[in-house]
């Protein structure tokens, strides 16, 4: 706690940040993965893609972003003339440090016939050298619209790649990236979490790996998680996710039981993303106070950036 937020209870600063909001005409945008805390206080709460709707069509002067870097970066692609700060700007992405953009360029020469289809999940530069983005909400909906003939190649997750691939029939060339969260997860702790609660389905993110997936009940982006256990009769559900959407499923379905799927090493709390929970409501506080760290983009990287995004949205 910094010296500016240290005499501050938590209902007060949670109140100074209701009170900044109205002051700068703010809108807070979080992504499942924060903390209860910030999702209870934000405007609004999403997937990756709803998030970058959400921020293409706000009226807010300031867009408060409380996700990872390249969330709020594709925010402000999206919305140039508004002011976007994020709680904290070390809040990267395994995933998109998986792809730096000279190895992308380096594997998109090599294959120039392909089409660069590329998950949301990575930096404006890479963005920018791609054909179309997607999320995992999106990807099979927008790989079914490219013509049988046109060889796709698809970064950087590669399990969601695979999984994509599987549920389209597409053979796809795939980059070798991963998210550290999704791949942390023990296939045999799970199973055995499957026996002791045999009335649990096992419901899992597209970003696990292929081992876990083939036990899942259903696989789907982090919104479509939480819809499937507002539909579903189950009574219980074992959650191979960042554990942050539990939040919203037992808000949403109090009598039912939510589980948060283990992790393969007991000493850490690896299932937690650690980028994602570098935000605290102390540092949202700190950056609609100060209005910083904003996020920032010279035009050219900007522009290029946003053409492969508007693509996404007009698919999607
Ligand atoms: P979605 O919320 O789009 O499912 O993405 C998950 C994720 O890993 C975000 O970093
Ligand atoms: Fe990146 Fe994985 Fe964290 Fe999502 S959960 S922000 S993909 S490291």
């Amino acid at each position: 706690m910094t010296t500016e937020t240290m005499n501050l209870t938590k209902k007060q600063l949670e109140d100074e940040i209701l009170k900044l909001k109205k002051e700068l005409n703010a809108v807070i945008l979080a992504h499942y993965y924060q903390e209860s805390e910030i999702q209870d206080v934000a405007d609004f709460i999403g997937d990756s893609l709803e998030l970058a709707k959400k921020a293409k069509t706000t009226t807010a002067d300031v867009i408060v972003f409380c996700g990872v870097h390249f969330m709020a970066e594709t925010a402000k692609i999206l919305n140039p003339e508004k002011t976007v700060v994020i709680p904290d700007m070390q809040a990267g992405c395994s995933l998109s440090d998986s792809c730096p953009p000279d190895k992308f360029a380096e594997f998109r020469r090599q294959h120039p016939d392909h089409l660069a289809i590329t998950y949301i999940n990575c930096s404006a530069e890479v963005k920018a050298l791609s054909d179309i983005i997607c999320t995992s909400s999106n990807a099979e909906k927008l790989i079914r619209q490219i013509p049988e003939s046109q060889p796709i190649l698809f970064s950087p997750d590669k399990n969601l790649g695979r999984y994509i691939a599987k549920t389209t029939g597409r053979d796809m060339l795939i980059w070798d990236g991963a998210c550290i969260v999704h791949e942390a997860f023990s296939e045999e702790k799970i199973l055995k979490l499957k026996l002791q609660h045999p009335e649990a389905k096992l419901i899992a993110h597209p970003e696990c790996e292929e081992v876990l997936l083939q036990h899942a009940d259903y696989i789907g982006s982090t919104s479509r998680l939480l819809q499937y256990v507002k539909d579903d009769t189950s009574s219980a559900y074992i959650v191979a996710t960042e554990p942050g959407i539990i939040h919203q499923m037992q808000k949403s379905q109090p009598n039912k039981t939510f589980i948060a799927a283990p992790a393969q090493d007991d000493s850490c709390a690896c299932n937690n993303c650690p980028h994602m929970k570098l935000n605290t409501m102390e540092k949202l506080y700190l950056c609609m106070k100060n209005l910083s760290p904003q996020i920032e983009m010279s035009d050219d990287l900007r522009l290029r950036a946003l053409a492969p995004l508007e693509k996404m949205l007009q698919m999607s």
